[in-house]
C-alpha cells in the first residue's frame, strides 16, 4: 500500500540498514515502524529514525517484539532517564516499571479518559513506552490524539486568548484515599493517609523543545482549573478545549497484539485506554522517561 511520508522521515529511513518499512496510522498522528528488533542494541540510524518519527508524529508503534523487563528498560533508557511515578504502587520487580493490568471483574482501567501522563508533576515525563504482554481477543485498544493538530486547528482568536494562560494540574482525580480507585481496578495507586496531593501550574499551550511546534496542554484527568479564574469562568473554556483536543481527525486508534509496543511523546499527544475488554485479562508493562518543565 503506498504511503505518504514527510521528507525528514524518508531521509531517516534511507539512512537505516536493513529493510525498514513505515506506515502512517492516520492523517494526524502515529507511525508504525517495521524491521527493527527492539531487544537488540540499536543502530544509531534506527535510533535517529525513532526519534524523528516520535517528535513529528507523537507516537511510534512496533509489532512482534519479545522484550524481557530488562530489554524493555534498556530500550526506554536510550531516550532519557527513567521516570519514577509518584503514585503507582510498584508491582513489577523494578521501581520504574508500572504493570498496567485489567483483570476480569475490574470496573476501571488506568487512563480511561483523555490525558497526558502525569501532567500534575512539575516536570511531567517526556514519554512512555508501553509493551503488550497479554491482550484480549478483542477490545482494549488505545486511542491517541495529536495536540499539535488540535492547537493548529484553533482559530487565531482562540490562539491569542490561550497565549499566556496557565492551568492548574493535580493528581486529586487519579490517586489518594478520596478517589477510591483501588476498589475497582487491579492496578493500584497510593491511597494511604500519608499521600499528599501534587499540584503544578503549566501553560495551556506548550512549545515542544525539539520541534518548536505548539501543542495544546490541558486534559480531563489532571487539569482542574485555569489560573486566577473562577470555576464558572474556566470550566466552559476547559470543556471546549477537552472536546476539541479529542476530535476524531486528530486521532488514531491502536489495536494491540501481544508483543506490540507504543512509544508516545507525552508533550504533544494525549491518549486514552478504551475500557471494553470485558472478561478478558489485559496485561501491559510501562516505563516512562523523565521530562522537562513545560514552557
Ligand atoms: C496509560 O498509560 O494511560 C494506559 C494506556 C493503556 O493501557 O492503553
Amino acid at each position: 500500500m503506498p504511503i505518504q511520508q514527510d521528507d525528514a522521515l524518508s531521509r531517516a529511513v534511507s539512512e537505516c540498514p536493513g529493510d525498514i518499512t513505515i506506515e502512517r496510522a492516520s492523517g494526524a498522528i502515529g507511525v508504525e515502524i517495521q524491521g527493527i528488533d527492539l531487544s537488540r542494541p540499536l543502530h544509531a540510524a534506527h535510533l535517529e529514525l525513532i526519534r524523528t518519527a516520535l517528535f513529528e508524529h507523537c507516537v511510534v508503534f512496533f509489532r512482534d517484539q519479545t522484550l524481557t523487563l530488562e530489554q524493555h528498560k534498556e530500550f526506554t533508557a536510550l531516550f532519557g532517564s527513567l521516570y519514577l511515578h509518584p503514585n503507582f504502587v510498584a508491582s513489577g520487580g523494578d521501581p520504574h516499571v508500572i504493570e498496567v493490568v485489567r483483570m476480569p471483574g475490574d470496573k476501571k482501567v488506568v487512563g480511561e479518559d483523555w490525558h497526558s501522563d502525569t501532567a500534575f508533576a512539575a516536570q511531567p515525563p517526556m514519554g512512555s513506552v508501553l509493551y503488550a504482554v497479554d491482550i484480549p481477543p478483542y477490545g482494549g485498544d488505545t486511542a491517541f490524539s495529536s495536540q499539535y493538530a488540535a492547537y493548529d486547528a484553533l482559530s487565531d482568536g482562540m490562539k491569542r486568548l490561550l497565549e499566556g494562560l496557565r492551568a492548574v494540574h493535580s493528581d486529586c482525580l487519579t490517586a489518594g484515599p478520596r478517589v477510591g480507585l483501588n476498589a475497582d481496578r487491579s492496578t493500584k495507586v497510593r491511597d494511604d493517609s500519608g499521600w499528599q496531593e501534587t499540584r503544578s501550574l503549566h501553560p495551556v499551550v506548550r512549545t515542544h523543545p525539539v520541534t518548536r511546534r505548539k501543542a495544546l496542554y490541558v486534559n480531563r484527568m489532571t487539569t482542574i482549573a485555569l489560573e486566577d479564574m473562577a470555576e464558572a469562568e474556566s470550566k466552559p473554556l476547559l470543556d471546549f478545549l477537552y472536546a476539541h483536543a479529542a476530535r476524531p481527525e486528530f486521532t488514531c486508534r491502536f489495536r494491540w497484539r501481544a508483543g506490540s509496543v507504543a512509544f508516545w511523546d507525552n508533550r504533544c499527544c494525549q491518549h486514552l485506554a478504551i475500557n471494553d475488554t470485558w472478561n478478558f485479562p489485559r496485561r501491559m508493562r510501562r516505563f516512562q522517561i523523565a521530562g522537562e518543565t513545560p514552557v
